[in-house]
């Protein structure tokens, strides 16, 4: 069986274009392979809280040495990390906002990035300890970035997982959502077909 963890990031929720694109992905996936395991997170619904000292320091401390206070603030991240932890695929739905991810997004990347859990330092640099998975990410976006300076959102994305071990991530874009009709009809389109080709 396999495990899927499908975070989406939208500020819509549900109706956000970028949560559609990943929705109608784990769908069709889902359609060929009945028994997949699906973990879905609405961002929106449900935010992981900003980093602070408390929560940082309370993540860091074992579980068994943690007083009740910090038992409590690190509990959110806990089961963030340990669906990541668990899931053998991740679905990213990424919008574009002010050229970066969403903060709900950048928020859930702070929380799983765990040392000693999902990545360790060593001699040689920060070592990613989440192998073995595969990513997709849908990045939805009013403009077109793809190959320009002005790419933020995937070289990012593509780093941090790689950091974490998460070396082999497909990109699915629909860009110029907001430079008309037929431009974003023709970015939703190639997207349902490479969809439609993926979830074969
Ligand atoms: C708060 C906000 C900020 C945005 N910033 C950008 C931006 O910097 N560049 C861009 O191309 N589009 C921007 N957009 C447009 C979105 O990227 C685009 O509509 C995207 O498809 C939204 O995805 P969603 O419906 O999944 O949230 C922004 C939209 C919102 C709501």
């Amino acid at each position: 069986m396999t495990k899927l963890l499908l975070i989406n990031s939208s500020v819509f929720g549900n109706d956000g274009q970028s949560s559609r694109l990943a929705d109608d992905f784990v769908a069709r996936w889902r359609r060929q392979a009945p028994d997949l395991a699906v973990t879905r997170r609405i961002l929106s619904d449900e935010p992981l809280s900003h980093l602070t000292d408390e929560r940082f320091r309370a993540a860091l401390t074992p579980a068994a040495e943690r007083t009740p206070g910090q038992q409590r603030e690190a509990e959110p991240a806990d089961a963030a990390v340990q669906e990541l932890l668990d899931a053998d695929v991740l679905v990213l739905g990424v919008p574009v906002y002010n050229f970066h991810v969403p903060s709900t997004l950048k928020a859930w990347f702070d929380h799983v990035a765990r040392a000693g859990t999902t990545f360790r330092y060593t001699a040689n640099g920060p070592e990613g300890l989440l192998t073995g998975k595969r990513a997709y990410v849908f990045v939805t976006s009013g403009g077109r970035y793809s190959g320009t300076d002005a790419d933020f959102v995937t070289p990012y994305i593509k780093h941090f997982l790689a950091f974490l071990g998460i070396e082999d991530v497909e990109f699915i874009r629909a860009e110029g959502l907001a430079m008309g009709e037929d431009a974003a009809r023709g970015a939703l389109d190639e997207a349902a077909e490479r969809i439609a080709r993926l979830a074969a």
